[in-house]
Order: C-alpha cells, then structure tokens, then sequence
C-alpha cells in the first residue's frame, strides 16, 4: 500500500482530486467507484473546480456509488444520491443517467443488488474506488461480522454507525436500521482502490486496516489483499501509523 500523510487539507483534497483526474485525462470512459462522508468533500470540491477551470471532464466517465440507506427515497435530503448530486455531480459534466446509486426505497431490494452487481459486470470493472472508512472499521456499510459477503446486499448498520451518522438527520432514531451496500468482493474487484480518511476519531481504524491482521471483524484490513490501493490520511487519522 501506499500510504500518504498530510498536514494540509488542501493538499489532501488536491491529492485525491488529482488521482481522479489524471485517470479521466487518460482514460475519458473510466468507470469511478463512488463514496460518501466528509472525508472525500474536499475530493469533489477540488473536481468540481477543476471541471470548472476546464482540467477535467466527466462527460463520458460513469459512477457506481458504494451504498445507500434503506427506506430514504433517491430525493431525501439524507439519502446518499442527495449527498452525491449536491456534492459532486450537479457541478460537473456527467449526465445523471451515468451515475449509479443503488435505490434504497426499491420496493425488491434483493432484486435491486442483484440488478446492481449485473451492472457493475456489464460496465465494470471500476478503475478508480474511493473508499472512506468508518470508526469500526467498516468500508461501504460492510459492517465487522463473524462473515463478509462479497455482493451488493442489504446490511443491517451497527448502533456505532447509526450514532456516527446521527449529525446528519434531525432525531437520532430518525437514522436508517439498514442500508443497501456494495459487497467487499465488488469492491476489491476494482482495479485501483483509493481509501481517504480525515480525523483522529478514524486513527484506530486505520492502523487496524493497515497494520492489523486480516479480519473480517475490520473489514477494511481486507484492503491489505489487494494490489494496488492508494491511503490518503490526514494527520490525526495517521496518529498512530508509523
Ligand atoms: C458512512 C459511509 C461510508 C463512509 C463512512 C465514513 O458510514 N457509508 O462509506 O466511509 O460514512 O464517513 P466520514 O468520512 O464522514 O467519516
């Protein structure tokens, strides 16, 4: 793995934005592997102002998004299609047909994954994912568990998820109990991986993810199997990596 620490935001966010470009300026079809959170907010800020600049177009690219919450409509001010088209894709050039994100108010979910991986073959493979990691460990919503499933399927969050991602809805218990997500083997079928993290309160799950054993109870160490993954870290997310 490559691993990258930075003092300053700016040069985390222009790091990653760089990553994705240099692709798209090479490759003007590739397909991008998606993530929400506020750790790759400054990746999109810095894509939507060199789109604007004219350094990048996204007009022939396609996304897959990582995951959505069950039960929020694609228009909720929550659900991660909301996230996506706020933060990325209404300041860029790509038509919103390209962009995938699973439905997670599909009234069939198990037809709603499967129609998900179906496109993933068809389209994919994804050159470039992008990854955050959530405190325990998690990639996607791929919760730690005695198992990891490897397809997009439905996953019921942990309470320390639901807690995380309280700051965004108005009551706590207004947080979704499931999300739909991408499986780990979707995700490691990428032919890049780019994991970002931001903030001390990731510094434990980085160094399990990268310096811990591989564990299906951290299911970002996974990541160590696969061969080409880029870690963009903040410096309180890279306190306790040496
Ligand atoms: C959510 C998403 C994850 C993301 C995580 C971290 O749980 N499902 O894909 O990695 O948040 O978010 P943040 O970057 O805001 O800490």
């Amino acid at each position: 793995m490559n691993v990258l620490t930075f003092r300053n935001e700016d040069d985390f966010a222009q790091t990653g934005a760089n990553l994705i470009a240099s692709l798209l300026q090479s490759s003007p079809k590739a397909v991008l592997g998606l993530a929400t959170g506020s750790s790759p907010l400054g990746v999109y800020g810095k894509l939507a102002e060199m789109h604007r600049k004219g350094m990048v177009s996204f007009a022939k690219a396609t996304t897959f998004n990582l995951d959505e919450y069950v039960g929020l409509p694609a228009d909720h001010p929550q659900s991660y299609r909301s996230f996506m088209n706020e933060h990325l894709f209404r300041h860029i050039d790509i038509g919103l047909s390209r962009t995938h994100v699973p439905r997670g108010d599909a009234a069939d979910l198990a037809a709603e994954c499967s129609a998900y991986d179906r496109m993933l073959e068809e389209e994919g493979p994804v050159d470039l994912q992008l990854l955050g990691i959530g405190s325990n460990g998690h990639i996607g919503f791929n919760e730690p568990d005695a198992s990891l499933t490897s397809g997009t399927h439905v996953v019921k969050l942990l309470p320390e998820t639901r807690e995380a991602n309280a700051r965004f809805f108005e009551r706590p218990e207004d947080v979704p109990h499931q999300a739909v997500t991408m499986g780990i083997g979707g995700i490691l079928k990428a032919r890049q991986i780019v994991l970002l993290v931001r903030g001390e309160a990731k510094a434990e799950a980085v160094k399990n993810a990268l310096q811990g054993p591989i564990t299906t109870q951290c299911p970002a160490s996974l990541l160590q199997s696969h061969p080409n993954v880029v870690v963009l870290l903040d410096e309180g997310a890279a306190k306790w990596i040496r």
